[in-house]
């Protein structure tokens, strides 16, 4: 079974449970850490995207003509399958989904090792160091966007992204 895992697995990139399968199967991970990596990253997916679409309503409940805007471009959509292609097309649902991001990180901060100095501005963030990067200070920093707490799906705009850095 697992020579036969091992034919199928080899060059080519893995998806999430193959990979552990490989790592199985070469004795690199036990079952427990299996678990461990599942457990991991179904966390990871349902609870960051439950949070994020839990805003999302709020925030279009709060704001009833931004709401009529989505449901406009949703609307566009014929038929009843959506396919990927009609995702690109919902250009604005994209920047509310953003904005919503920015106001409420389902993750607010993320920790980061320092491996070798690291000079941040005036601040030297010394090798070995153990850090946490504050998404939500940067995403609520009135320098890089002005009015921070107010919500404005505007500020990911086709031409305002343009400007930014493409991973803002
Ligand atoms: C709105 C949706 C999501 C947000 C805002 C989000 C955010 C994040 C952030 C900020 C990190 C930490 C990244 C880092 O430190 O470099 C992370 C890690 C991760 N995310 Fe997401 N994520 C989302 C959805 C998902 C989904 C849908 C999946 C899986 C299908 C997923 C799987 C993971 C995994 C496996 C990790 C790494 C966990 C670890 O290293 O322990 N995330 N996510």
């Amino acid at each position: 079974m697992d020579s036969i895992l091992n034919v199928i697995l080899q060059d080519r990139k893995l998806a999430f449970l193959d990979l552990l399968a490989s790592h199985y199967s070469k004795g690199t991970i036990d079952l427990a850490g299996i678990e461990e990596e599942a457990n991991s990253f179904v966390a990871a997916a349902t609870d960051a995207v439950a949070i994020a679409i839990s805003w999302t309503i709020y925030e279009l409940g709060k704001h009833e003509k931004l709401q009529q805007r989505v449901l406009e471009e949703v609307d566009t959509i014929q038929g009843e399958e959506i396919s990927s292609e009609d995702l690109q097309k919902l250009t604005y649902l994209e920047m509310v989904l953003k904005e919503s991001l920015r106001l409420h990180s389902p993750a607010q901060l993320t920790p980061r090792y320092v491996e070798k100095d690291l000079q941040v501005g005036e601040h030297l963030l010394p090798e070995g160091a153990e850090c946490l990067v504050m998404m939500d200070m940067v995403h609520k920093n009135p320098t890089i966007y002005p009015d921070p707490l107010e919500f404005d799906p505007e500020r990911f705009s086709l031409e305002k992204s343009a400007r930014g850095h493409p991973q803002a």
